[in-house]
């Protein structure tokens, strides 16, 4: 398994999930429409009428008869978030908040050293050409683009020279620097020896906020990223990655939780929902 970081520095846009939601309804304007639905669950079934027989094995089977992955989708819908928001304004992103506005969520997380834009990253899915001849090469553009950590599995049907280079070089270049700069500090406050990637059933922001109140460092996108695939190659892959992250932005934002960091997303704002009733 191979990490490729993405280049966090050429990228100057503060805001690419609004700037995409702004997009979307501009085109919509012009009665054009996004790649596909922006609704997670339904992506799966799009997906499959869209594969060969082969392809939907690989990517649809679940190991037994599926209670695990299951089981892993229902414990999501145990917990709810709580909402705090009580005042409204006009949402604003980074900088210092004015009267009348509210900052939207900080999604940035500090990882293996480094701070990466957001708090998820593509998980390891094998030979991801039999989903689209473009393969890992369209999927690690989309993330490199979406400034999201695309992890490269050993059963991967790219080579990791040709899906570095997909990241763009100014990737591998920044990676090399950062490199030396990852080492933490000594006796830097709150440092942690173990990172928790969580993955499995990922499908929705509210699932990527439960998981990283709970516990989760970062939140791995597996099957999802490669429906996009399927659907729409580089820009499908996109396309989810945005969806996801605008997701989260959003649930976190009418829940009043100013960022995904442990002081303001931890157990405090979930409720099992057998202790509601
Ligand atoms: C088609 C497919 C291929 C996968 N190949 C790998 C792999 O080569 N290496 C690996 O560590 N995990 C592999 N995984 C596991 C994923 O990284 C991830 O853990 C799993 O898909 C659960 O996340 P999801 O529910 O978001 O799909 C694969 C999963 C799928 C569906």
């Amino acid at each position: 398994m191979t990490t490729t970081r993405p280049n966090t520095e050429k990228h100057s846009d503060p805001d690419p999930i609004v700037a995409y939601e702004a997009e979307v309804y501009q085109r919509g304007l012009r009665y054009q429409r996004p790649p596909f639905t922006f609704k997670p669950l339904e992506w799966e079934a799009l997906a499959a009428e869209r594969m060969s027989a082969d392809a939907r094995g690989y990517v649809l089977g679940c190991a037994g008869a599926g209670e695990t992955a299951r089981k892993n989708r229902e414990a999501f819908g145990r917990w709810s978030m709580v909402a705090r928001r009580l005042g409204l304004g006009k949402p604003r992103r980074g900088g210092k908040e004015e009267r009348g506005e509210v900052l939207l969520p900080d999604l940035s997380v500090d990882i293996f050293g480094e701070k990466l834009p957001y708090p998820i990253a593509c998980a390891p899915v094998g030979v991801q050409k039999i989903m689209n001849p473009d393969g890992e090469m369209a999927a690690a553009r989309a993330a490199a683009r979406e400034r999201v950590p695309f992890i490269l599995s050993t059963a991967s049907s790219a080579s990791i020279e040709d899906v570095a280079k997909a990241n763009d070089s100014g990737a591998e270049q920044g990676q090399g620097r950062r490199k030396a700069e990852s080492v933490p500090p000594r006796g830097e406050k709150n440092r942690r020896k173990v990172h928790v990637l969580f993955d499995s059933g990922i499908r929705s922001g509210a699932d990527i906020a439960k998981a990283l109140a709970l516990g989760a460092d970062m939140c791995l996108i597996g099957r999802p990223y490669v429906y996009g695939l399927v659907l729409g190659g580089e820009e499908g892959v996109a396309h989810v990655l945005r969806s996801l992250l605008g997701d989260l932005e959003l649930t976190l934002h009418l829940s009043g939780i100013r960022s995904v960091a442990p002081e303001e997303l931890n157990e405090s704002v979930l409720v099992k929902e057998d202790e509601l009733f």
